[in-house]
């Protein structure tokens, strides 16, 4: 994998001498997804699935190649399985409000959750009577498969759990997740936000139910998401929202909805987003997704090895750095994550996130109050790592 010309591709690293370590948030875009967005705002700005002009064809057109490119990508025969979202966190909500879960139904999540899967489950407790049950990871947040199997109940009618954590960067099993759940008859739901943009994700052999992508974590334009379904899941699944594009013929008193995808996709939609969503993923395949989680995992090597004698630092997650995706979560004795972060942008250019990173629960349960999180990708280079952890042992050294 060849990182430096690699970074010659994203403008952002060009044209800046700071240094973006935080793609678990958002990943940076490269050239020709930019050129796709401008593409479609100077040559066809107009809207797919609707008009039947040229422009409108070349809207249709953009937006069928992205979804037949999902489907490529993540190893599903039927394109019409996946549906374009503004983000992961709607497609987790459709599924959540449209799986018919009744008073009484639990679904199973797990205690280290991003809120996206976290906060509709809570509110359909209170609205629908549902319960929200969690199986409990280590003080680490490293899955453990027979607690899992132990957690699930008869009232469980959904497992819904994070593939990767945005935390510790700890993946689930998730294919032995799923034949356990598919023994007891329960499908899954996988938030696939943290895991999608750095290993290869097989949907066929993974079996999973449901699956959702943050794909503006993964080159593709921002506000871009997709949820996955199995056809028959889907075609029983009722849409969050009515309106223009989910249906047939409409009358006074009826509706006739339109199959999946469309009937997940009302109103207008982010079309450049979604045409640039073919030249992300193509990008990602060029380089190879087994390459860049090696990566990964080499540049988190780095920089565990270059913090190891920082006095007070501790890593919030696994040791071990190969268990920990493209995430670096840490605390310093003394120092308050978003001060880091201020530190390490205002001193060097270093943007890294801070806080409870949406998994609140996770926190108040550990008894942490926040941590701060380097995240690396595929144009991250040693020279980034180098600068960070020179950085960090500076603000070490002389604030905590
Ligand atoms: C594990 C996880 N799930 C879901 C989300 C939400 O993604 P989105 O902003 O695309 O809704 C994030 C965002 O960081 C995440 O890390």
């Amino acid at each position: 994998m060849d990182v430096q010309s690699i970074r010659g591709d994203f403008p952002t690293i060009r044209n800046s001498k700071s240094i973006y370590m935080d793609s678990a948030c958002q990943s940076l875009k490269p050239d020709c997804v930019i050129e796709s967005v401008m593409r479609y705002y100077n040559e066809f700005p107009a809207c797919g699935g609707r008009s039947v002009h040229s422009m409108a064809t070349s809207v249709s057109i953009g937006v069928d190649e992205s979804r037949e490119k999902l489907a490529e990508f993540f190893n599903y025969d039927d394109p019409n399985c996946f549906a374009f979202t503004k983000n992961c966190t709607e497609g987790m909500n459709i599924i959540a409000h449209g799986f018919g879960l009744r008073k009484g139904d639990a679904v199973l999540t797990t205690d280290v959750e991003h809120n996206s899967n976290h906060v509709q489950w809570i509110q359909m407790a209170e609205d629908v009577g549902i319960r929200r049950r969690y199986c409990r990871t280590s003080e680490e947040g490293v899955f453990d498969i027979e607690e899992f199997k132990r957690s699930i109940s008869k009232d469980v009618k959904l497992v819904s759990l994070g593939h990767v954590s945005n935390v510790t960067g700890c993946s689930v099993p998730l294919k032995e997740v799923v034949e356990i759940a598919h023994d007891h008859g329960i499908p899954v739901l996988a938030d696939g936000a943290q895991a999608a943009p750095h290993m290869r994700v097989d949907l066929k052999d993974l079996d999973v139910d449901f699956y959702c992508a943050s794909l503006h974590k993964m080159l593709a334009p921002s506000g871009v998401g997709m949820m996955f379904g199995k056809m028959d899941l889907l075609k029983k699944l009722k849409p969050m929202m009515g309106g223009g594009g989910i249906v047939g013929l409409t009358t006074y008193d009826s509706i006739k909805v339109s199959p999946p995808p469309e009937k997940f996709e009302a109103g207008l939609s982010n079309y450049s987003g979604i045409i640039g969503v073919k030249f992300a993923l193509e990008y990602l395949q060029k380089v190879g997704m087994d390459e860049i989680g090696k990566h990964e995992t080499m540049l988190q090597t780095k920089i565990q090895k270059a913090t190891e004698d920082i006095r007070g630092l501790s890593i919030v997650g696994p040791d071990d750095p190969a268990l920990r995706g493209g995430v670096f979560s840490f605390n310093i004795d003394g120092l308050n994550s978003h001060d880091i972060a201020m530190m390490l942008d205002n001193m060097g250019g270093v943007m890294i996130r801070s806080g409870m990173h949406c998994a609140h629960p996770f926190f108040v349960s550990r008894g942490i109050d926040g941590c701060a999180r380097a995240s690396v990708y595929l144009y991250n280079d040693e020279s980034d790592v180098d600068r960070f952890t020179q950085l960090l042992v500076k603000i070490a050294e002389t604030f905590a």
